[in-house]
């Protein structure tokens, strides 16, 4: 069990249904249990077409319902009542992939399988993954299907959009196993889509600052920060842009990101983009100096230079100021500091004229550059909230809801 983690010692069912990415609930599996889930799983008798209750039962270290009624084979559940049990015992369904048919009938309440049977046991929230080739997925009976699931208050994880296995390319794949965990932890944290409708623009990873056609100034930042809150907004139903420095980091295929260098071509497209925000997070760690020129050709070894001339880059954020009206976005800043930590962010906070001030200090260990976990605290005018070491997604999360906070009071 991975202690700290959300998905930790959590209850999960896994309804798999018939279709061809019902492989890929292999991964899911793995993942959750890896993460310190503990996992039982139903599916019906077309998933079994495309999977085995073996391959299911010793993924997920337990018995599998393959039908109403078990009849007690090895990798089977043994009871009568386990609709009634695992409706009890779970704290999260998720059903991946979720099939056009299985959808279908869980919108009219028909109980002819076990897995959709569960659905109307269920005491816990439902997590449904609609998959199916573009058109079957793009039906109409299908689309008006799956919002009488989210007027039930089910929880619904769009389809992405790719080359499907019919040849076809569209919408109707099952979305990435990492999106489903990432949403899976947001439902199991209480996080609802509290911001849907709402513009969040953010800003990641470094900027470099070239120094010749080869070389450039940069830091460590690995961008993980600003990506892990992209992806948190876009889950809780925000709009998102992502304006992002060089970094390797992925985000997922609907949120729209403009790739920069530079802070000043970040600072281009912060001024353009900032008006129609409701958020705007800096987690960028832009540069502070540039050098004053930069050589148009390589500087070679001979020509033995022995310093830079640097001179201070544009401050994006205090730029704004004057831009983005007070009460129109809400601002909030990173404060990256190794000593007088809360001091120099509450001066940030103010110079800068911010909402949110979010500190991170380098000498919490795990904390900061590279790590995937974050230590932070999240000081506004009045007050400092500390949060423990938390994963960069849960760290996302917590900023969101201080954000989403300070949109309402505005309103
Ligand atoms: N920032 C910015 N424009 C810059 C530099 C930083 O908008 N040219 C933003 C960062 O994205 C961050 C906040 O300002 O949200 C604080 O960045 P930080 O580097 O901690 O502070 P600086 O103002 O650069 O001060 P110092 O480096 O001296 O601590």
């Amino acid at each position: 069990m991975k202690s700290g983690d959300a998905l930790s010692g959590k209850k999960i069912v896994l309804g798999i249904t018939g279709c061809i990415s019902a492989y890929k609930s292999c991964f899911l599996i793995r993942e959750l249990v890896k993460r310190g889930a503990e996992v039982k799983v139903v599916a019906t008798k077309s998933a079994l077409e495309f999977i085995t209750p073996l391959t299911l039962a010793t993924l997920s270290r337990n018995d599998v319902v393959v039908s109403m009624f078990p009849k007690g084979t090895d990798s089977e559940a043994k009871t009568t009542t386990w609709h009634i049990d695992l409706g009890i015992w779970a704290d999260i369904m998720i059903i991946a992939p979720a099939s056009v048919n299985s959808i279908a009938k869980i919108a009219h309440g028909i109980c002819d399988n076990p897995l959709t049977t569960l659905v109307t046991a269920l005491r816990c929230p439902l997590l449904v993954c609609p998959t199916a080739d573009v058109d079957m997925y793009q039906a109409r009976v299908t689309q008006e299907n799956i919002e009488k699931l989210r007027g039930y208050g089910f929880h619904i994880l769009d389809a992405e959009a790719g080359e499907l296995a019919s040849g076809l390319t569209g919408k109707g794949r099952l979305p990435e196993t990492s999106k489903i965990t990432d949403k899976t932890e947001q439902i199991l944290s209480g996080y609802k889509e509290d911001l849907s409708g709402k513009r969040v623009l953010v800003t990641a990873g470094p900027t470099y600052e070239d120094i010749d056609p080869v070389r450039y100034l940069g830091n460590r930042s690995s961008g993980k920060m600003g990506f892990e809150l992209a992806k948190a907004a876009y889950l809780r139903g925000a709009e998102v842009l992502l304006i992002s420095g060089p970094t390797s980091e992925r985000a997922y295929q609907e949120i729209p990101i403009i790739r920069v260098r530079s802070a000043a071509e970040m600072k281009t497209v912060v001024d353009k983009s900032v008006k129609n925000s409701d958020i705007l997070i800096m987690a960028a760690a832009v540069a502070d100096f540039k050098p004053s020129k930069k050589s148009e050709n390589k500087i070679k070894k001979e020509e033995n230079p022995e310093s830079i001339r640097l001179e201070k880059t544009e401050d994006i954020l205090t730029g704004l100021k004057t831009k983005a009206k007070s009460g129109e976005t809400v601002k909030v800043g990173f404060a990256l500091e190794t000593e007088n930590e809360e001091k120099n962010a509450i001066k940030k906070l103010k110079g800068k004229g911010l909402d949110l001030i979010v500190l991170n200090s380098l000498r919490d260990e795990k904390s900061g550059f590279e790590y995937d976990t974050n230590k932070i605290k999240i000081i506004d005018r009045d007050k400092t909230k500390e949060f423990p070491l938390m994963s960069k997604f849960q760290v996302a999360n917590v900023i969101l809801t201080e954000a989403a906070e300070l949109i309402k009071k505005e309103a």
